[in-house]
C-alpha cells in the first residue's frame, strides 16, 4: 500500500520541510487502491510536490478568453466551488496570510473564535491513543492545541490546498511538543478520501460543512463516515440552524450580508444536520447512539459530538433495554 502521502520533499530545494513528519514507527494506514467514480482529486504524489496535476476544468464559453483568477487555481486540482467562491479565502497565499491571525478570526467570528475552539477541545481526551483526522485545515490555532491536547493519539490531516497544508506545518511547527510535529498531512478531497474504509477512530470537521455546495456536503459526510470506525466519534464544530429568536437570524440585513459572504450556508442552515448525520451513518452500517451538542453565542454556533456504533449492536442493545 501507498504511503506517501504522508511524507515530504527533502529534496525540493524550493521547500524546507516544516516538520519532521517522517514517522517510522507508526501503523501503515491503507488506503484504498482505486478513487470512487465520482473522485475529482485524488492527490496522492507526495506533500508539497511543486504542482497538483490540471483536473479537467470547466470550459469558458466559445471564443472568449476566460483569465478568472479563480481559474488558475481550478486548474491546479481544486474543485470548482472552492475556486470560484473562496479562492480569495483559503487559496491566495496573501490572503492565507491575512486571515491566519487569531484577532482576524475572532472577528469573523463575533468574537466567538476561542469560545468555539474551547468548546471543541472539551470534547478532546487527553489519553485519547487512537486515530483521529482532521478534515480539512482551519485558520487559526485549533490544530496545534488539538495536537497538544491529544499527546498519544495519531493525528492525520487533509486539505485540498497546499498553501493551507503548508500553513497549518508552519503552525504545528511553532507548536509546543512532539504531538504537533507528528501530525500526518495530506493532500485530499474531502469529497474522495483515499483512506480505507474505518481507519479512523475520530473524525474532527471544523467549519467546513458550511462552505460546500449541497451535494458536496454529502459526498464529504459519507466519506467521514466510511472511514470511521464503526463505534468512533464524529465531532463538528459548525454554524447553529437558522431560528427564529437569535438577532442575527431575525436581522434580514446581518443574515443576507453574512449569506453573501458565505454563498452555501444558507441551505446549509435549512437543514437538520443531526438527522443527516444519522442517515449517513445508517448508510454506512453504523447508528448514533449519543448526540452531544454545545450551542455556542445563544446557538448561532455549536459543536456536535456524535457517538456511533455498528447499526446491529446498538439494534440489539435497543432491544435488551
Ligand atoms: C475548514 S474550511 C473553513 C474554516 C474556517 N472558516 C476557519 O478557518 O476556521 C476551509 C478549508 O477547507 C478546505 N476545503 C474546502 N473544500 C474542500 C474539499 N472539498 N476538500 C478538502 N479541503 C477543502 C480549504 O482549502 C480550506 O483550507
Amino acid at each position: 500500500m501507498q504511503t506517501s502521502t504522508q511524507q515530504m520533499h527533502p529534496e525540493d530545494p524550493k521547500v524546507a520541510p516544516a516538520v519532521d513528519v517522517s514517522v517510522p514507527e507508526v501503523e501503515t494506514l491503507a488506503l484504498r487502491e482505486t478513487p470512487q467514480p465520482s473522485a475529482k482529486v485524488i492527490e496522492l504524489e507526495p506533500l508539497l510536490a511543486p504542482a497538483a496535476k490540471p483536473q479537467a476544468a470547466a470550459k469558458p464559453a466559445e471564443g472568449k478568453a476566460d483569465n478568472a483568477t479563480w481559474r488558475k487555481f481550478h486548474n491546479q486540482g481544486i474543485p470548482e466551488y472552492l475556486a470560484r467562491r473562496y479562492w480569495w479565502a483559503y487559496l491566495w497565499n496573501v490572503s492565507v496570510w491575512f486571515f491566519d491571525h487569531a484577532f482576524i478570526i475572532n472577528t469573523i467570528l463575533f468574537g466567538n473564535y476561542y469560545k468555539l475552539m474551547r468548546a471543541a477541545l472539551t470534547r478532546v481526551d487527553p489519553d485519547f491513543d487512537g486515530r483521529v483526522l482532521q478534515i480539512t485545515c482551519v485558520y487559526g490555532a485549533f490544530t496545534p492545541s488539538m495536537a497538544e491536547k491529544m499527546p498519544k493519539c495519531e493525528l492525520h490531516l487533509i486539505d485540498v490546498a497546499n498553501v493551507q497544508i503548508q500553513s497549518t506545518l508552519r503552525k504545528l511547527r511553532v507548536a509546543k511538543g512532539a504531538s504537533a510535529a507528528g501530525v500526518q498531512p495530506a493532500r485530499m478531497n474531502a469529497e474522495t478520501l483515499a483512506y480505507a474504509d474505518n481507519s479512523f477512530d475520530k473524525v474532527v470537521i471544523f467549519f467546513l460543512l458550511h462552505e460546500l455546495p449541497h451535494d458536496a456536503r454529502a459526498r464529504a459526510l459519507d466519506e467521514a463516515m466510511r472511514v470511521l470506525r464503526p463505534d468512533g466519534k464524529l465531532l463538528i464544530a459548525e454554524y447553529g440552524e437558522l431560528g427564529t429568536k437569535h438577532l442575527m437570524h431575525r436581522n434580514k440585513f446581518l443574515r443576507n450580508t453574512l449569506e453573501a459572504m458565505e454563498p452555501f450556508l444558507g441551505r446549509f442552515r435549512k437543514e437538520n444536520l443531526v438527522e443527516k448525520i444519522r442517515d449517513t451513518a445508517g448508510r454506512a452500517g453504523m447508528a448514533v447512539t449519543d448526540v452531544f451538542h454545545l450551542p455556542v453565542f445563544g446557538g448561532f454556533y455549536r459543536v456536535l459530538d456524535f457517538s456511533m456504533k455498528p447499526a446491529e449492536e446498538a439494534q440489539s442493545r435497543a432491544g435488551k433495554s
